[in-house]
């Protein structure tokens, strides 16, 4: 019996609700398209809000010797060279404009003295970048950007699943989805589709990431035949709590370390000195040092130094420092490393940092403006992702657009902290200005019967089988693998291990059993969570175990260094074909030479200041 659903029609549908998915309907919605977006969570509940430090753009006003070629640079160095430099430039440049759009539209940033957006250090950026709402800035963002929306006019459907993408031949024409609450199933006609449904860190046992991070828009990408680029490099951000367990992975700001917080080891050793990586000596000098009188500089609103203490060196760097502490049993009681801001006082604290204070008074017993905080690495963000173009956000699959954490290239190999929400709202809005535009030329696609009919059997399909594994037991086995084999540090034999794993988890999730009952029922949603997260890790998996060198976010034992000190030399592109998942290496595209001569302008300015500054440690 055929199955029963709605049907709907849009120019437009954007999938995911947090600052990409918000930022592309807005745009998507001005330029005149009937606009609809579809989130699995509740509006104001995206993990957007998780981007707690700020939103990285050269706006400045903490020092007028930053700019975009700065920032391009940072971005660049940050990535390990190998972010797509067009992607870098275009952020670089629309940073700033987005910021102060989100200011015109009610965002209410932190202000310095001179009552301009107030911006703080962040790691890697040469200069204090971030502009910032204490540390809630990803919240201030969401909740401006939803009372934008809102009177732009978009549809939203809330607490519905996207589990298919229809196609006709080579282009996308829509989606079907069913709703959490209900069970009820829809079918989506549209004439562009824009994928915004972040990353895949839930993934991992020891995660940032809210429970909506299961890779579904990855996954929908590579089942409707796009390519994927560079999925091995995996950030482990420094600084999750590692105490009490059930709070295991919940984000530490960098904003901690921004605000001048101290890493020290059991032994009570500020043991970043000893980690400071040979690139940021000779050519890349930069000035690392004990001081914090960049910090009062940047409180009191004076211009900044670019002095940088190791605690602010980049996020990889940070979490392999602490990874290998704890391994030479120099860890805190609970496997982390101390982090301390006590130092700055309880009124600047408060002011500064005051959802921090609350998180870890409220969750661990600790008062940070009196004792130091135990820290760890935690999965944080992937910077591989759905392969677009850089000036339209199209993917490989004609009508396929993607933005934000589900989209790759900004950020290469390593992503700076707060690039993220810039990256957000530059590229949200070209996805949906261009998927916009390419709708307002086509005809509404038909409803495909028979490929519904396919997708409505497949999203039952956990509900009537009778019998079968429970699927939260194989969630929890296959994150824990993930962490222990496909982890900070990877080695061959430990990713052939995980590879032929997830093969036989993935043959047990299409086996689950989670009841009967459509109504509200998680097992089920775990159930279809379960066969993306199966394939997106294999995916990961697939491209570390190809990757034969050490770069960013992608660390192996058995190849401890870069293939070239300097720039990324390929890029592993991921694709599905007859139900099989591949990988090729692709060279990497010459830098333009106009960029070429910016980054030198960069350099020789960062080794003059170093000069002044007394050299680098
Ligand atoms: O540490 C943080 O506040 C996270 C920011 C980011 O990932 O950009």
């Amino acid at each position: 019996m055929a199955h029963e659903y709605s049907k709907h029609e849009y120019d437009v549908v954007v999938i995911g609700a947090g600052g990409a998915g918000l930022r592309a309907a807005i745009e998507s919605a001005r330029q005149g398209a009937k606009t609809a977006m579809i989130t699995k969570s509740l509006l104001g509940k995206a993990h957007t809000v998780m981007a707690e430090g700020g939103c990285a753009a050269a706006l400045q006003n903490a020092d007028p010797r930053d700019g975009w070629k700065v920032h391009f640079h940072d971005t660049m160095k940050g990535s390990k060279w190998l972010a797509n430099w067009r992607m870098a430039e275009i952020h670089a440049k629309e940073a700033p404009d987005r910021v102060r759009e989100l200011e015109q539209w009610g965002a209410v940033f932190d202000r310095t003295p001179k009552n301009l957006i107030n911006q703080r250090n962040f790691g890697g950026h040469t200069f204090p970048r971030l502009a910032h709402v204490g540390d809630a800035t990803g919240l201030e963002i969401i909740r401006t950007l939803q009372e934008r929306g809102i009177h732009e006019g978009i549809d939203i459907f809330m607490e519905h699943t996207v589990r298919h993408l229809l196609k006709e031949g080579d282009r996308v024409t829509g989606c079907v989805a069913y709703d959490r609450v209900s069970g009820d199933l829809h079918a989506f006609s549209a004439k562009s589709v824009v994928l915004a449904t972040g990353g895949i860190t839930r993934c991992w046992s020891v995660c940032s990431g809210s429970w909506e991070y299961t890779g579904d828009g990855h996954a929908l990408a590579l089942w409707a035949g796009a390519e994927l680029r560079d999925m091995e490099f995996v950030q482990f951000h420094p600084t999750g709590m590692v105490w009490p367990p059930s709070v295991r992975g919940i984000l530490v700001t960098e904003g901690v370390r921004g605000e001048g917080g101290r890493l020290t080891n059991s032994e009570g050793h500020r043991f970043m000195f000893d980690y400071v990586p040979e690139m940021f000596r000779g050519d890349h000098a930069e000035t690392i040092e004990e001081s914090d009188q960049w910090v009062e500089e940047v409180v009191s609103g004076k211009l900044a130094t670019v002095r940088r203490p190791p605690e602010l060196l980049t996020r990889d760097v940070v979490a392999k420092a602490i990874n290998s502490e704890v391994k030479a049993g120099r860890g805190s009681p609970h496997g982390g490393a101390f982090l301390d801001i006590s130092h700055r006082g309880e009124e600047a604290i408060l002011k500064k940092l005051p959802s921090m204070h609350h998180q870890f008074k409220e969750l661990a017993g600790v008062d940070i403006s009196k004792e130091p905080m135990e820290v760890g690495p935690t999965a944080h963000y992937v910077m591989g992702g759905v392969r677009v173009d850089a000036e339209t956000q199209e993917t490989t699959i004609a009508g396929l657009y993607a933005c934000g954490e589900v989209a790759s290239g900004l950020h290469g190999a390593n992503r700076l902290g707060g690039n993220s929400l810039s990256d957000l709202i530059v590229f949200g809005k070209r996805a949906g200005e261009h998927a916009a535009k390419r709708a307002s030329d086509l005809a509404q696609p038909g409803f495909d019967e028979k490929q519904i009919e396919q997708a409505c059997y497949d999203i039952l399909a956990p509900l009537n089988r009778g019998d079968g594994e429970n699927p939260g037991v194989i969630y929890d086995e296959m994150r824990e693998m993930m962490q222990q084999k496909v982890g900070i540090i990877r080695t061959k034999s430990e990713l052939k291990e995980a590879l032929e794993e997830l093969d036989s988890f993935k043959q047990r999730a299409m086996a689950t059993s989670s009841g009967t009952s459509k109504k509200y029922n998680s097992g089920w949603h775990q159930a279809l969570d379960l066969l993306n997260m199966a394939d997106i890790s294999k995916v990961a998996a697939l491209a570390a175990i190809t990757r034969e060198e050490s770069r960013g976010g992608h660390t192996r034992d058995d190849f401890p260094t870069p293939e070239d000190d300097y720039w990324g030399k390929h890029l592993n592109i991921i694709w599905m074909e007859g139900g099989e998942i591949k990988v090729r290496q692709e060279k990497v595209e010459a830098l333009r030479s106009d960029l070429e001569e910016a980054l030198n302008e960069v350099k020789m300015m960062i080794q003059e200041r170093a000069a002044e500054l007394g050299g680098g440690k």
